[in-house]
């Protein structure tokens, strides 16, 4: 048999490529190293979607095809829960809606779900501008003392400005620095723990020996401990006579009930809940808009596209959130940027029962690789799908992308719970640089490359110039 096995013909009337174990093992090293070029080239090799061992070990079934990402994630939804993969990232992180799984889930969710509603993204507008604001001052003047322009570093900018909107949407407490520095330092320990742990499951005798899972369950108890206080303190504020709660995510989870028992949430799922919100809302976003300056630097004629939409529209004010329809512009170049580096580049399922897809027979328990990075850089789906053209999310354009072609937020009934507040978050953000400040690129520097760990990152951080205008 040739480098490229077929599974057994009796199995199903349409066969998948195989890349073979020892083929896969071989590239465990690379894969672990710099996944993206290791798996382009597969799918590049053998086809849009394929079997393969990841690790070496585990058969999944890698896709970059748009009916199959569709299929899995919402016309079968029913059929695929997250792998254990992804659960075993609740051993840190406990059960929040990302790690959740089942009826159980589905329970959470349309309790909570109405707290992401619009007019509640709208009604945290105000505090995303006041942060932003707060964040960028400091580098106007710095700029101003020094001859007009700033270098700053950019993905750790975005992470601070990101972890600052969702901890306070949430919490609403201004945290004291350190605090706030030790809750982000804690969140990305665990993460990149965790994902070194699954992309190299046969070093796991070794963590075990080092005692690297007990070291990262305590920072899990740590975090756990943190927020529970702040938990505590908010309890203990709203029961104070004539006590007025903040409009805060947090107060939406304590006063969801409930439709069938009309009970609240007990105290710990508050903390899972709020906990999961914090992880998944700062990171995404903080790589999507590093992204995005990144491509803004580079690109100085879309940079002036967006200010003149800008300054023809809101004519020198601030704008409100009804005005961000008519700053479609900001909202483009956003979208593309996570095109062309979806902070979710990869998303895991696994089938819980038998399934066929147009012909393709799914056994039980197959894992499923949904290939998000894949998807959004294919030529099938793109013109140019290398080329940064935030014009092609355009109303007129972008009613002719295939569906589940782009699928940053993912989809079907698990689609990011967060995708308004990311959205206007990521809008208000870059209409509040670009209105401050040119976004020159420093030269000099190294190469950028990308890190995909649960989030596609830059491996190192970069610095663009701050300009005042
Ligand atoms: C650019 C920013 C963001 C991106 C690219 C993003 C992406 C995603 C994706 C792809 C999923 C689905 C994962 C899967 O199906 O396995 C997801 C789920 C989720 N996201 Fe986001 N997200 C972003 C921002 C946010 C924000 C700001 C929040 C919270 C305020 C948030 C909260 C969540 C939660 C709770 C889930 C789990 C939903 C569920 O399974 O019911 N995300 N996100």
């Amino acid at each position: 048999m040739g480098e490229v096995e077929t599974l057994e013909k009796a199995v199903a009337p349409f066969s998948l490529p195989r890349v073979p174990r020892w083929r896969s093992l071989l590239r465990s090293f690379a894969l672990a190293k710099d996944p993206l070029p290791v798996l382009d080239a597969t799918l590049a090799r053998y086809g849009d979607t394929v079997e393969l061992f990841i690790g070496g070990v585990e058969k999944s079934i890698l896709t970059r095809d748009a009916g199959l990402t569709q299929h899995v994630l919402q016309k079968n939804s029913r059929n695929y829960a997250k792998s254990k993969f992804t659960q075993g990232f609740s051993r840190y992180v406990g059960h929040g809606l990302l790690t959740n799984e089942g009826p159980d889930w589905l329970r959470q969710r349309r309790l909570i779900q109405p707290g992401f509603h619009r007019q509640r993204v709208a009604g945290l507008t105000g505090l995303m501008q006041e942060i932003t604001a707060e964040t960028l001052a400091p580098l106007a003047a710095q700029a101003a003392g020094g001859g007009g322009a700033v270098a700053v570093p950019v993905h750790e900018l975005m992470t601070r400005l990101t972890f600052r909107i969702i901890a306070r949407s949430v919490f609403s407490t201004n945290f004291p620095e350190a605090e706030l520095d030790r809750l982000a330092q804690l969140i990305t320990e665990i993460q990149a723990f965790f994902v070194r742990s699954i992309r190299q499951p046969y070093l796991k005798p070794w963590f075990r020996l080092r005692g690297r899972f007990r070291y990262h369950d305590a920072l899990s108890a740590e975090l756990r401990a943190l927020l529970g206080r702040y938990i505590a303190q908010r309890q203990q504020a709203n029961a104070q006579p004539n006590a007025t709660p903040p409009d805060d995510l947090l107060q939406m989870l304590l006063d969801v009930r409930y439709e069938d028992t009309g009970e609240p949430m007990t105290p710990d799922r508050v903390l899972d809940e709020a906990l999961i919100l914090l992880i998944a809302g700062h990171e995404t976003s903080a790589n999507a808009l590093t992204w995005l300056i990144y491509l803004l630097a580079h690109h100085p004629e879309e940079a002036a596209s967006i200010r003149a939409e800008t300054e023809a529209v809101l004519a020198g004010r601030s704008p409100t959130f009804d005005d961000l329809p008519r700053l479609g512009r900001a909202l483009y170049a956003v979208q593309e940027a996570m095109r062309l580096y979806p902070p979710a580049w990869m998303v895991d399922r696994v089938a819980l029962a038998d399934d066929h897809y147009q012909g393709l027979h799914i056994p039980k328990g197959t894992l499923f690789s949904l290939y998000f990075y894949g998807l959004h850089h294919d030529a099938k789906y793109w013109a140019n799908p290398h080329e940064f053209r935030p014009a092609r999310f355009a109303p007129g354009q972008a009613r002719a992308l295939q569906p589940f072609a782009y699928v940053p937020f993912g989809g079907g009934p698990r689609l990011c719970i967060g995708m308004q507040f990311a959205l206007t978050e990521m809008q208000l953000v870059t209409l509040a640089l670009l209105r401050q400040f040119e976004v020159e690129w420093v030269e000099g520097q190294p190469a950028v490359t990308m890190q995909p760990l649960i989030t596609l990152r830059p491996k190192n951080d970069f610095r663009v110039r701050l300009r005042l205008r």
